[in-house]
């Protein structure tokens, strides 16, 4: 039976979202943020410049977010909890020292076993002064406040493609007004990029190569204006339920969406991978492209990633797994080894729970060989590893017909999309 179409819609993008609370936190005045998706992630970004003195004024559940940067920055050490949120803590650690402030720096017990020497590195190279107050290359940092002057000018070759290096970079240059050069390897999210531009501020980036490049000038900050901006839809979000809708066999819309080119290589893969997409540009908010998509189910089949690609879907990578599991032939997935380091190690945990629930697939260093097989009914039980991008892309094979997964920890996606459960079984409804 072929299953009505379906229009959803999507939170507000969690990357975004960060970032339009930390410039408002440097931006002169008050700032309106509309659309802030109920994140715990976005949540703990707020709760954080709460503790740096900053006022964000976002009722629960609202979406709309008045924030106002303090008249004086603290003097004293503030502790900043970033609970489950990796952007969080590498974003505010760049702030932080841009601005020259004290601050420890901490998380939950996942976030305390993610990697932070990719941000204190180049940032200790700027001259802030961070140490590790316990494991070297974890949380919890310490940043001391600095005496004299202000951080040195950078210009820095990543060896690493993460935006949220790049993201922490940035602002910590923005904050201490200096000039700042950048040499990404690969095309990873430039939310920052496009939203300092929106808002006033002198930097040019763009493709080098197969990698990017950003220059941002000196004296930056002066120059931000405060913001007045909507958040469009969460591509990483929508994901799954565009997911859901193809294994479900059933046509899904999203509108509103942020259609953005360094979040949308998971759709490339899709259709790729047979499924029929549509998507169209209708606006643009806050210097980021919006509009809608819409994903039409057919016979899926294997696709090769390789770690060319991998910046522009390093969050869809479950949901692409998942998807593969039930398409027919091979699907290869190399170069992706920086999921070991997300939430959960992403590799592992989707080999596990796709060999849990009746797939077939082997794991490599750096990706994964998933032997897909179009009559899979998914059955068995979940390890989340507390991940919620895990939770969301198994949740999405829930609605295959006959399927029966119970998951350990199905509350996990809270820190992204709290309402993902009752989303996800709209689009398995019976039509
Ligand atoms: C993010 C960047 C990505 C992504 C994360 C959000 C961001 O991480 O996985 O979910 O908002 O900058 P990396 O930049 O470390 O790849």
């Amino acid at each position: 039976m072929i299953a009505r179409p379906l229009s959803v819609k999507v939170p507000g993008d969690k990357s975004i979202a960060h970032r339009t609370l930390m410039i408002a936190a440097l931006a002169p005045g008050e700032s309106m943020i509309v659309g802030l998706p109920e994140a715990a992630d976005v949540r703990s970004t707020a709760t954080a410049l709460a503790e740096l003195g900053v006022l964000v004024e976002w009722p629960a559940g609202s979406g709309r977010a008045v924030v106002t940067p303090p008249a004086a920055w603290p003097d004293r050490m503030v502790t900043l909890d970033c609970g489950n949120s990796g952007t969080s803590a590498r974003l505010l650690t760049g702030l932080v020292a841009g601005l020259g402030l004290s601050a420890r720096i901490d998380g939950d017990a996942s976030l305390r076993s993610r990697p932070m020497d990719r941000v204190v590195y180049p940032l200790q190279a700027m001259g802030a002064r961070i140490t590790y107050a316990g494991a070297s290359d974890r949380l919890p940092v310490e940043l001391e406040a600095r005496a004299s002057g202000n951080l040195r000018v950078l210009r820095y070759r990543s060896r690493v493609s993460s935006a949220q290096v790049k993201s922490a970079l940035v602002l910590a240059a923005v904050g201490a007004g200096i000039e700042f050069e950048m040499w990404d390897p690969g095309r990873s999210r430039d939310h920052t990029e496009r939203l300092l531009e929106h808002v006033g501020v002198p930097l040019s980036f763009g493709p080098d190569g197969k990698g990017a490049h950003l220059r941002l000038e000196a004296g930056s900050r002066a120059r931000l204006r405060s913001l007045d901006v909507q958040i469009p839809g969460d591509p990483s979000s929508a994901a799954f339920l565009l997911g859901a809708g193809l294994l479900r066999g059933r046509s899904v819309t999203v509108d509103g969406l942020l259609l953005n080119p360094t979040r949308t290589g998971f759709l490339d893969v899709l259709e790729e991978m047979g499924a029929d997409i549509e998507m169209v540009i209708q606006d643009e908010w806050a210097g980021e492209p919006v509009g809608s998509v819409s994903v039409n189910p057919g016979p899926l089949h294997g696709v090769r990633i390789e770690a060319s690609q991998i910046p522009g879907l390093v969050d869809e990578i479950p949901l692409i797994a998942v998807l593969a599991a039930i398409a027919r032939g091979e699907t290869r997935i190399s170069g992706a080894g920086e999921l070991r380091l997300k939430e959960s190690d992403r590799l592992a945990a989707l080999a596990e729970n796709l060999a849990a629930i009746g797939g077939s697939v082997e794991e490599m260093p750096d990706g994964l060989t998933i032997a897909g097989d179009p009559d899979l009914i998914p059955r068995g039980s979940v390890r989340t590893h507390g991940d919620h991008r895990i939770a969301m892309a198994f949740g999405a094979m829930s609605v295959v017909p006959g399927s029966n997964l119970d998951f350990d920890d199905p509350a996990c996606v809270a820190v992204s999309y709290p309402k993902f459960w009752d989303a996800c079984a709209v689009v398995g409804e019976a039509a």
